[in-house]
């Protein structure tokens, strides 16, 4: 009897080398600004990945708080703190539909994070349509740490903005770039 054979071994009809096969996601959002749960979603995503592109929506309709320049640019340089193994970060801007980005860039996978149940309905329709888009893409969803499962870009901002403290929250390295933008703000 033939001996069994594993993908990668000397069989030609055992299917790709098993180094040969790239898992390549994205991780879409506004991460305007990032924060300590967008980071807690990346380190628990980057064991199950070759490559991780951070995905930062361009849209116009928005008024964000930073450009995307500056918000890639933060999370760049914010990236090597995150404990990894062997995945690879990428940081990309994109604009319209996060399924086509996807698919561009041949990702088999949509990373999202999910705080706490009240997101599930929206991200499951976010899911459902991307994959009605995207037959084979699927999302995967990751469950953000207890301690940031409140913690979003916007509330973050309108905390900040009024004065409270959100040390611990988000990156040390965002709130002083929040600190600028709020000081270029007022000196308008
Ligand atoms: O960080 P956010 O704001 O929760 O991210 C939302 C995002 C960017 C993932 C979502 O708005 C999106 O995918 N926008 C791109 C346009 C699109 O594909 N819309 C249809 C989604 S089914």
């Amino acid at each position: 009897m033939k001996p069994p054979t594993t993908a990668g071994g000397s069989d030609p009809n055992a299917g790709p080398k098993l180094e040969n096969i790239m898992r390549r996601a994205i991780f879409p959002g506004s991460f305007d600004p990032l924060t300590n749960g967008h980071l807690d979603i990346i380190t628990r995503s980057s064991p199950l990945f070759d490559e991780l592109i951070i995905a930062v929506l361009n849209n116009p309709d928005k008024q964000p708080m930073f450009s995307v320049e500056e918000r890639c640019e933060m999370i760049k340089e914010l990236l090597p703190a995150v404990v990894n193994t062997n995945c690879r970060f990428r940081v990309e801007t994109f604009s319209g539909l996060t399924a086509d980005f996807a698919r561009l860039r041949e990702a088999t996978a949509i990373v999202r994070g999910i705080r706490a149940v009240s997101d599930y309905e929206y991200e499951l329709r976010m899911a459902l349509m991307n994959r009605r888009l995207e037959p084979a893409i699927e999302t995967v969803f990751l469950m953000a740490a207890e301690e940031y499962s409140y913690v979003s870009s916007d509330l973050m901002k309108q905390v900040f903005v009024l004065g409270g403290r959100v040390e611990g929250l988000i990156p040390v390295l965002v709130e002083g770039k929040m600190r600028e933008k709020l000081g270029e703000k007022n000196k308008v």
